[in-house]
C-alpha cells in the first residue's frame, strides 16, 4: 500500500545476538531468559487475548482512560504524529489516532515493535480505517534500535500496557533516557503504569483460570526452541507467578518439573536443571505516581499530568522532554 512504509531492524531472529543474548541469561543466578522472545506471531496474539481476560484488567482500566482523556490530550499536546513503542495490536492506541482524526490533527502514525508480523496487520488495518494516514512501522529492539525512529514534528510518544514495567527500575531510567534523547525539547510524552495493589488482584492477572498466561509463558521455549533448534520441552516446565512485595514486582517464571539435562547444541551449553528450579522469564513491576514521576525524571522527562481510574488499578503519566 502507498501509505504505509516498514523498516526492519531485525531480521527476525538475529541468530548470533540471541545465542549470546540467550546463553548469558541462562546461566545467570537465577536463570533467565529473555523477555521480548515471547514476542513471534503466536505470543502477540495470546497477549492480545490475555487483554481480554476478565483477570486482565490492566487493558481494560488503561482503555477507559484514555477514552476520557483523548480528546484533552490531542488538544494539548496539538500532536499530528503518533509514535508508538511495543505498539503490538495497536488496540487501544486507537482511541488516541481518533481523537487526533476528529481534531483534525492525524497525519502520521509510528508503530515500533519487534514483533513483525502485527506491525504488518495492524499497518495495513490502520490505513484502511483512518483515510489519508500514513503509517511507517519500524521493526526493531527498542532497547537497541531507537534511532530509527523517523524524524518528524508535533509528535506524542506513548508506551502504553505498563510495558515500562517489563524492565528492572534501573534499566527503566536508562531506556527512558534513551526515548528522550530521541525527542525534542517540549515535545510530550504518554507513559502507562500497572499500580501497586493488593497481591492478590495482581496474582490472579498472571495466573488466569483458562490457562492462557501459562500458554503465553510457555510460548518463549517454543519460539527458542523452533529458532534455535534447543532442545526445551514446554511440557517440562509449570507456569509460575507470583507478587515479589520486595520489589514491587510480579514474576513470572518456569519451573522444572523433573531433574533434566537441555543438550543446547547451537549455544554451546549443557545445562542441568533441578527439579522445581526455576528460569525467570518476565519482571512486571508495579508503579504508584511517586515511581513513575522519579523514572521519568531520571529518564530525562518533567510529568506535567497524572491520570487514574478510580480504583487506581492502571496510570498515565502525561510527561514533557526537559
Ligand atoms: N502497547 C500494546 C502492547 C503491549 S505488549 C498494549 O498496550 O496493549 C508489549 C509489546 O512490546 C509487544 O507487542 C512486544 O512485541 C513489544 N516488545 C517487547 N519487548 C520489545 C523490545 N525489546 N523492542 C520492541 N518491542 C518490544
Ligand atoms: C506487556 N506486559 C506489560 C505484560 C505484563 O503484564 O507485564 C505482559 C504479560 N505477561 C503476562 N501477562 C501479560
Amino acid at each position: 500500500m502507498d501509505n504505509v512504509t516498514i523498516d526492519v531492524h531485525v531480521n527476525g531472529l538475529d541468530q548470533e545476538v540471541l545465542r549470546a543474548e540467550i546463553r548469558r541469561a541462562l546461566l545467570r543466578t537465577p536463570r533467565e531468559l529473555p523477555t521480548k522472545y515471547f514476542y513471534d506471531d503466536r505470543g502477540s496474539e495470546l497477549f492480545e487475548r490475555i487483554c481480554e481476560l476478565p483477570e486482565y484488567y490492566q487493558t481494560r482500566t488503561e482503555h477507559m482512560l484514555l477514552s476520557t482523556i483523548a480528546d484533552q490530550l490531542v488538544a494539548r499536546t496539538e500532536a499530528e504524529e503518533l509514535v508508538d513503542l511495543g505498539a503490538g495490536a495497536a488496540t487501544k492506541t486507537r482511541v488516541l489516532l481518533t481523537a487526533m482524526a476528529k481534531a483534525n490533527r492525524l497525519r502520521t502514525y509510528i508503530p515500533f515493535d519487534v514483533s513483525e508480523g502485527i506491525v504488518r496487520r495492524v499497518a495495513n488495518e490502520l490505513v484502511t480505517e483512518y483515510r489519508g494516514l500514513r503509517v511507517h512501522g519500524v521493526i526493531g529492539d527498542f532497547l537497541e534500535h531507537l534511532e530509527h525512529i523517523p524524524s518528524g514534528e508535533k509528535r506524542l510518544v506513548v508506551l502504553l500496557g505498563g510495558t515500562i514495567g517489563n524492565l528492572r527500575p534501573d534499566a527503566a531510567s536508562a531506556f527512558l533516557s534513551q526515548v528522550s534523547a530521541e525527542m525534542t525539547s517540549g515535545e510530550y510524552f504518554l507513559l502507562g503504569v500497572d499500580l501497586i495493589k493488593e497481591a492478590k488482584r495482581l496474582e490472579a492477572a498472571y495466573n488466569d483460570a483458562a490457562g492462557l498466561t501459562a500458554e503465553f509463558n510457555k510460548n518463549i521455549l517454543r519460539v527458542l526452541r523452533t529458532s534455535l533448534d534447543l532442545d526445551f520441552e514446554p511440557e517440562a516446565f509449570a507456569h509460575v507467578a507470583f507478587y515479589n512485595p520486595s520489589d514491587q514486582r510480579i514474576e513470572m517464571r518456569l519451573r522444572s518439573t523433573r531433574e533434566q539435562a537441555l543438550h543446547l547444541q547451537t549455544l554451546d551449553l549443557t545445562l542441568t536443571l533441578a527439579q522445581d528450579e526455576d528460569i525467570l522469564t518476565e519482571v512486571s513491576v508495579k508503579y504508584d505516581r511517586q515511581k513513575a514521576e522519579t523514572v521519568l525524571s531520571r529518564g530525562g522527562f518533567h510529568m506535567v499530568e497524572w491520570y487514574t481510574d478510580p480504583e487506581q488499578l492502571f496510570g498515565l503519566a502525561l510527561a514533557r522532554k526537559a
